[in-house]
């Protein structure tokens, strides 16, 4: 352990000055929220309709990162914090991993935590999994996390934390809630917002400090289904819309988990040497009450709305500027190299990641990258690249298309399909095949009102170059095909590995 501070505390006299570092001894703490299904515009720092203080402070006293680009849903994006690899090259292309699909990220793929705990790290994750988890070899005790506290799906009831699987496979409710690989069910009933702030407490409580912490807060916040105990709906009384005000909510409870994390963390002294980073996962789903303007489009979807996530840093002695707008083009394949360089490590150089945190920690330094896919899916064969000031859509952006309002009693929610927990099975829905080319310049047109690609052929022909050149590289995605093996009922009533 010692070489790898040594090590680390050159590389940082090096790079850093050593300025900035509160303590050399170690290298700095690393807390990772990530939020489900947050748009845009549903955050106050953004939205004045939004009641979320804590998120809004640090926020405002760290770094809003304004071109932080994710995928257009929740597993992709996942795979690309956990392995530093877009999607198109790990199998995960063509969407989310649904509860019986028998695939999860390969295993071949070193996930960040265990290449943090390689560095000195102890890792924890509490939260949602989902990155695949139908063998034991694929659950986060095994793939570098010390601990985990939470569901291995993609969605439940936020209290019951039951899963119910009724539109493919006629399941009926499952439990999914794990500690480590065994089933937990003592917090059956309370809400997940409450469990997992109290859950990272303890952790944060118990650390000891001369060891670096990574702790992973994938919340389950504010994904559907739309639920939120009644004192944060009542926070909104102003909102009429019953679907926009419980959801309103439900991002008041988590906020109010952030700022009771944050408290915990400088209690702790943890705080003086940390890195806090928040970001969604996607764009908000405007069928679910979310809402993404001004950008175009939302979940799902190749638009601006579906992979501009909302997001900041936040750091009481790393960062050299603070309380300013990040314009920086950022990918969530980023994080990987960048929190393994933070932590004096080497990444590694074949990744499609790259570290971006030359630029985060002083402010003043450009983006370690010009161009990024936004996917390659294959199931229609939609694709957009982005290059410069420059995105090509190859096929279609995919649905919901428009400037969706926020949601009023005369503009209702419209739901795109009726399973309570959003997974609509049918692809076509968001998707259709399509001959369509657009391109948009982003850097005057961020929310994609112009396409101007019948004026710029030659830029349509470079960028069509550069997405040919990546999808070269493609892999096969994954097939979908549901597993019956997985059903619960061969395990006590439980979602649970073992059956891949
Ligand atoms: C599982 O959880 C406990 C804490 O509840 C922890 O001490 C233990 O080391 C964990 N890890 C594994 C791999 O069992
Ligand atoms: C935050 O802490 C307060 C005070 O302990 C508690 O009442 C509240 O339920 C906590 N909120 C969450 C979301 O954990
Ligand atoms: C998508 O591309 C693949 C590979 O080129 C092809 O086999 C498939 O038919 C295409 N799908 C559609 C809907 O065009
Ligand atoms: C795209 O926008 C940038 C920034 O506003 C501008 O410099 C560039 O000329 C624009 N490109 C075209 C083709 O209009
Ligand atoms: C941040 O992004 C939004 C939406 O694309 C854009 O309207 C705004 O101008 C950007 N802010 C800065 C400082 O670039």
């Amino acid at each position: 352990m010692a070489t790898i501070y040594n090590m680390y505390c050159k590389v940082l006299i090096l790079v850093v000055n050593c300025l900035y570092l509160v303590n050399c001894a170690t290298p700095p703490h690393i807390v990772f929220i990530a939020a489900d299904d947050l748009g845009w515009n549903d955050v106050g720092f953004r939205n004045p309709q939004m009641i979320t203080p804590n998120i809004d402070k640090l926020a405002r006293e760290g770094v809003i990162l304004n071109s932080s680009y994710v995928q257009p849903v929740c597993s992709p994006t996942r795979n690309c914090f956990m392995t530093g690899y877009y999607p198109f090259h790990t199998g995960l292309q063509n969407g989310v991993i649904r509860p019986s699909e028998p695939h999860c990220v390969p295993l071949k793929y070193t996930f960040l935590p265990q290449k943090l705990k390689e560095l000195g790290y102890s890792t924890h994750a509490i939260g949602k999994w989902h990155v695949g988890f139908c063998n034991v070899n694929c659950t986060p005790t095994y793939r570098g996390f010390d601990s985990f506290s939470g569901y291995y799906t993609g969605a439940e009831d936020y209290f019951d934390h039951t899963r119910d699987y009724l539109g493919e496979m006629g399941y009926d409710f499952r439990h999914d809630f794990e500690r480590n690989s065994t089933v937990d069910v003592e917090d059956k009933g309370r809400y997940s917002a409450h469990v997992f702030a109290d859950k990272a407490m303890k952790i944060i409580r118990t650390h000891d400090a001369s060891k670096p912490l990574y702790l992973y807060l994938p919340f389950q916040s504010v994904h559907e289904p739309l639920q939120v105990p009644i004192e944060y709906e009542n926070m909104y009384r102003n909102i009429h819309n019953l679907k926009r005000r419980t959801f309103c909510g439900m991002t008041s409870a988590l906020d109010e988990a952030i700022g009771n994390i944050t408290q915990a963390l400088l209690d702790s002294g943890l705080m003086d040497n940390l890195l806090l980073i928040f970001t969604t996962d996607n764009g908000g789903p405007v069928e679910n009450a979310a809402n993404n303007l001004p950008l175009r489009g939302g979940k799902h979807t190749l638009w601006e709305g579906g992979t501009k996530g909302a997001g900041f840093i936040y750091s009481t002695n790393l960062l050299k500027k603070t309380s300013y707008i990040q314009t920086g083009m950022m990918h969530a394949v980023d994080w990987y190299p960048t929190l393994v360089t933070l932590a004096g490590g080497t990444p590694d150089t074949s990744m499609d990641g790259v570290s971006q945190w030359e630029m985060l920690r002083t402010g003043t330094s450009p983006s370690a990258r010009t161009e990024f896919i936004y996917n390659i899916e294959q199931i229609s064969n939609n694709s957009a690249i982005r290059v410069g000031d420059y995105k090509l859509i190859v096929g279609d952006a995919g649905k919901p298309d428009g400037w969706t309002p926020l949601p009023t009693d005369s503009n209702p929610v419209i739901p795109q399909c009726t399973d309570p927990y959003g997974s609509c099975t049918d692809d076509k829905l968001y998707f259709k095949a399509s001959n369509k080319i657009q391109l948009f310049n982003i850097s005057s047109d961020p929310t994609e009102h112009f396409d101007i690609s019948k004026q710029h052929p030659d830029i349509v022909a470079r960028l069509k170059a550069r997405l040919d050149y990546y999808t070269a590289s493609a892999v096969p995605p994954f097939n979908n095909t549901p597993n019956p093996k997985s059903n619960p009922k061969y395990f006590d009533g439980n979602w649970s590995p073992g059956w891949c």
